[in-house]
């Protein structure tokens, strides 16, 4: 009795088993693909029209590559093919599809939602194209995603609230340069292994939201340009592996939460064009060793400028024009060896000598290319070690 049922049982999944595999198969793959060819409009190369064709195996097109073993698409990549057209539907029947790059192209249109659920994909890229139309009513549901760049389109709308429901191996997720426009959801904090955020460039609004502490894998985010309000939540903190914290051109408020100058990996902090007020820590070169990159420039910064800064030795750009800064400006500014470019302009600095010794320990950073300092009340001699070199 139990051989024969456990018969029963081996033959209803071989039924089962032949039936999926005749539903996706390199057949339809190879509709999948024509189906694009079809919705290519201009195509100025003409790689599609004439590599394209049914009469040889879809593994030999340009851009495809197969899978050895299961002889299915497992990469398209057409690339900088410089297309006009749009993505049909049947693109998300690609079911052993892992690579998807449309980046560099002129695509335009909506993106199909049968897109955003290919489960078996890792990259998704359409950088550089012409997609348009709103992904908040999309549910991203790709359990294999890695990264998903729409960089420089023309989406909008409002972000899906629980884009992050179903992603859970997503490590960068760039949407700069599009219309996006609402908050930032706070259900961002389910993407546990994101590492890359990019929403630069966009129109959203609101506060950061605190949960974005709860993403300790993150290396970068850039809110950059956007219409974001209120303080700087003090969980970003608890980011321990943060590089590059981007937030400026926004109108953000508040004094900097005093642990961003304890993170030990930062490299970058760019908080230009806010309203940011406060003053700096005096142990800033115990707290900032690994910064290169400190922009701080058109905000409402205060207090004076500590000397311990110039132990930051890796900065290269050090900017903090246009606040309230007053006080002396450190005579041992010089030993920032790396700069490239510094600009204290626009502020209440002086120099603590009227020889202006500050400048001449600058002509120790040979590498200084811009020098900004105008608009402070700095009377004095200029030393002739400088004067020459430097304007
Ligand atoms: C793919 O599946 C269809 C049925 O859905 C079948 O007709 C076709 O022969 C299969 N093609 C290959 C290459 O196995
Ligand atoms: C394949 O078909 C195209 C037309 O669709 C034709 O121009 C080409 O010569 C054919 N190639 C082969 C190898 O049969
Ligand atoms: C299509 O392009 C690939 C890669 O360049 C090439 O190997 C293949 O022979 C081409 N096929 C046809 C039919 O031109
Ligand atoms: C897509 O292709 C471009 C080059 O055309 C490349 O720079 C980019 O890294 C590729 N994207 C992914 C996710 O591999
Ligand atoms: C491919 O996708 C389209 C639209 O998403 C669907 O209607 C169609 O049945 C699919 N075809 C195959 C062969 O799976
Ligand atoms: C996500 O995809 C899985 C696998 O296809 C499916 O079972 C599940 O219902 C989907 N979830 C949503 C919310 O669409
Ligand atoms: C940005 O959002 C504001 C409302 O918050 C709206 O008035 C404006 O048109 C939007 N701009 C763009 C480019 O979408
Ligand atoms: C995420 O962050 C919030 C606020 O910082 C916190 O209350 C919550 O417990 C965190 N959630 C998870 C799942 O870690
Ligand atoms: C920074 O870290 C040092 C030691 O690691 C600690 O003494 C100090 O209180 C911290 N400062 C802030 C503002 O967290
Ligand atoms: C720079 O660091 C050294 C120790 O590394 C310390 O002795 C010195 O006081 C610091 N300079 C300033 C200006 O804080």
């Amino acid at each position: 009795m139990i051989t024969v049922s456990l018969t029963h049982f081996l033959l209803l999944c071989l039924v089962v088993v032949a039936a999926a595999a005749a539903s996706n198969n390199i057949t339809t793959d190879q509709q999948a693909l024509l189906a694009l060819k079809d919705h290519i409009i201009y195509d100025p190369t003409n790689l599609l029209a004439h590599n394209w064709t049914s009469n040889t195996s879809v593994c030999t097109w340009i851009g495809i590559t197969c899978d050895v073993n299961s002889h299915r698409v497992a990469a398209l990549d057409i690339s900088q093919f410089n297309l006009q057209g749009t993505i049909p539907p049947q693109l998300g029947n690609l079911s052993s599809l892992t690579t998807l790059n449309l980046s560099h192209n002129k695509l335009s249109g909506n993106v199909p939602s049968s897109i955003y659920t290919m489960h078996t994909l890792k990259f998704l890229d359409f950088t550089d194209n012409q997609l348009s139309g709103s992904v908040s009513s999309f549910v991203f549901n790709m359990s294999s995603i890695v990264e998903i760049r729409l960089t420089n389109n023309r989406f909008s709308g409002e972000l899906p609230k629980n884009i992050c429901n179903y992603l859970p191996h997503l490590k960068a997720l760039f949407l700069d340069k599009n219309m996006f426009h609402s908050k930032i959801p706070s259900a961002l904090s389910k993407c546990k292994q994101l590492q890359q955020l990019n929403l630069q460039f966009n129109n959203l609004s609101g506060a950061i939201p605190k949960e974005i502490g709860n993403l300790t894998m993150l290396k970068g985010i850039s809110l950059l340009c956007n219409k974001l309000h209120g303080e700087i939540p003090h969980e970003i903190a608890n980011l321990r592996n943060l590089e590059a914290l981007v937030l400026g051109m926004n109108n953000l408020v508040g004094v900097l939460p005093a642990p961003i100058f304890n993170m030990s990996t930062l490299k970058v902090l760019i908080l230009m064009d806010n309203s940011l007020s406060g003053s700096l820590p005096s142990r800033i070169d115990l707290s900032l060793p690994t910064v290169e990159f400190l922009e701080l420039a058109h905000n409402r910064f205060s207090g004076t400028i500590p000397s311990s800064i110039t132990n930051a030795s890796k900065l290269t750009v050090l900017a903090l024009g246009e606040n309230t800064f007053s006080g002396f400006i450190p005579n041992t500014i010089g030993n920032l060896r790396s700069l490239l470019r510094l600009s204290l302009a626009n502020n209440y600095l002086k120099s603590s000598t009227s020889k202006l010794s500050f400048l001449s320990s600058l002509a120790n950073c040979k590498k200084l290319r811009f020098l900004n300092l105008g608009g402070n009340p700095l009377d004095g001699i200029l030393p002739s070690s400088i004067g020459r070199t430097v304007v």
